[in-house]
């Protein structure tokens, strides 16, 4: 049960843009726009359904290119209010799309391959983006307090949010995650809880909580606000057409923990074809998953609709959802689009974060390194075309995730003398 206010609930005056109401995903029940998630029909998830009539492409198109280099230029696509710039928020997005034509050369690409390195965010993930939607909901619904359950890296999205807009937050970890995120969610000054268990022990703690007076008026961006939360995902979409010069890809390559991102995605393309910003034409969406947490892939390969739960053991915990939420949604989108979904090992995870590092100069946390590595596998297997121009996700930084490439150091000791320096054969 979802934790809301008598007002917010039913109150169809809450301004949130162009958002009009959820809508069921399965059965397409629609209620006015409040914190719930899950359909009181039939328990689907709800999503935001918009009314988008009125617009003119060519308007529309300019207010984009003319708004701020954040999210918030597509403000008029987005469940937030239209003045949302002028409030406080850590502004996301607009993140460099990278030509990436070493690392091309390298797979035998040649139908152009692009990184959308989305390190480059304020807490140097793509989680900021979803925290930034999220965060504007809950001001819309009255909460005061942000939560989230986290595989690390939106907590400290959640963490910086959350300082930067004056709202208490206190979010819930695995206790046993990479150091590098623990410290980038605490270093904020909320509070940082661990929990005894994987990512899905502590998502189903926070459920309870939400159920339970102890939670009452919070906000979990995951969670009773994961309609808005995920609508996030959607900007990387409008920004990937807009900075290829208003183009769909021909394929993406997207990382799944939860698999929303990968839906969000798929929507805000096909939102794009709609409003006519870009020529309709057919695209594929291929999702990665590393092979210690691969319950996507694994019914993607066996035919199956349904996605059986596994126990992570992976080094990509950022991903490391075993019982992903959105997991038939990406079957089908995969399906749908011609696409598929690949995992690699932990052993490819960490070439690959290196095969990046070397070729483009970009350093990737593990979940980098599985978009990365799947790329490659799904060349090798002929899955994804090398001639179609195709755009692979890193969604976080490899600072944050250093115990990867824990192996990587120096490549020599040396006394400070040119003896030693050639001695050690460095010497041009
Ligand atoms: C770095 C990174 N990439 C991708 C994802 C996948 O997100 P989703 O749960 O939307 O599939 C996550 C989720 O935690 C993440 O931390
Ligand atoms: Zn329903």
């Amino acid at each position: 049960m979802a934790v809301q206010t008598a007002e917010t609930a039913t109150n169809p005056t809450v301004d949130l843009g162009p958002a009009a109401a959820l809508s069921c995903r399965e059965c397409g029940h629609r209620v006015p726009l409040g914190p719930v998630f899950a359909c009181e029909e039939c328990f689907g998830p709800l999503e935001i359904a918009y009314d988008f009539s009125g617009y003119d492409t060519e308007e529309l198109r300019k207010r984009i290119e003319s708004g701020p280099a954040n999210i918030w230029r597509y403000a008029p696509l987005l469940p937030v209010p239209s003045d949302v710039a002028d409030k406080p928020n850590i502004n996301p997005g607009w993140t460099k799309l990278v030509k990436a034509d070493n690392l091309a050369r390298e797979l035998g690409v040649t139908g152009g391959l692009y990184v959308k390195d989305d390190s480059g965010n304020p807490t140097h993930s793509f989680k900021d983006r979803v925290v930034a939607q999220a965060l504007e909901a809950a001001r819309a619904f009255g909460f005061t307090t942000l939560s989230c359950s986290s595989t690390g890296n939106l907590a400290g999205a959640v963490g910086a949010a959350a300082a930067r807009a004056g709202f208490r937050s206190c979010v819930f970890i695995p206790h046993d995650l990479e150091q590098g995120k623990v410290v980038m969610a605490a270093v904020y000054g909320g509070e940082l809880i661990g929990i005894e268990g994987n990512y899905d022990d502590v998502n189903r703690f926070c459920s309870e909580l939400i159920g339970d007076p102890a939670g009452e008026g919070w906000g979990f961006v995951n969670v009773n606000l994961r309609p808005y939360y995920a609508e996030g995902s959607k900007t990387l979409a409008y920004e990937i057409c807009e900075q290829l010069g208003w183009r769909l890809p021909d394929q993406l390559v997207v990382p799944i923990a939860s698999g929303s991102q990968l839906t969000k995605i798929d929507k805000g393309l096909r939102e794009l074809i709609g409003l006519g910003l870009v020529e309709d034409r057919p695209y594929r969406i291929f999702g990665a998953q590393a092979e210690g947490c691969s319950p996507v892939s694994v019914a993607y390969k066996a035919g199956h609709d349904v996605v059986r739960p596994q126990k992570p053991n992976t080094i990509a915990k950022s991903l490391a959802i075993g019982n992903p939420a959105d997991g038939p949604y990406v079957l089908d989108i995969a399906r749908r689009t011609g696409g598929a979904v690949e995992d690699v090992t932990d052993e490819q995870v960490v070439d690959a974060i290196k095969l990046l590092a070397r070729t483009e100069g970009i350093f990737a946390e593990t979940a980098g390194g599985v978009t990365v590595g799947v790329t490659k596998k799904l060349i090798d297997s002929g899955l994804l075309d090398p001639s179609l121009t195709t755009v692979v996700l890193n969604t976080g930084d490899g600072l944050k995730t250093l115990d990867a490439v824990a192996g990587t150091g120096l490549t020599a000791t040396i006394r400070p003398n040119l003896d030693s320096f050639r001695e050690a054969g460095l010497a041009s």
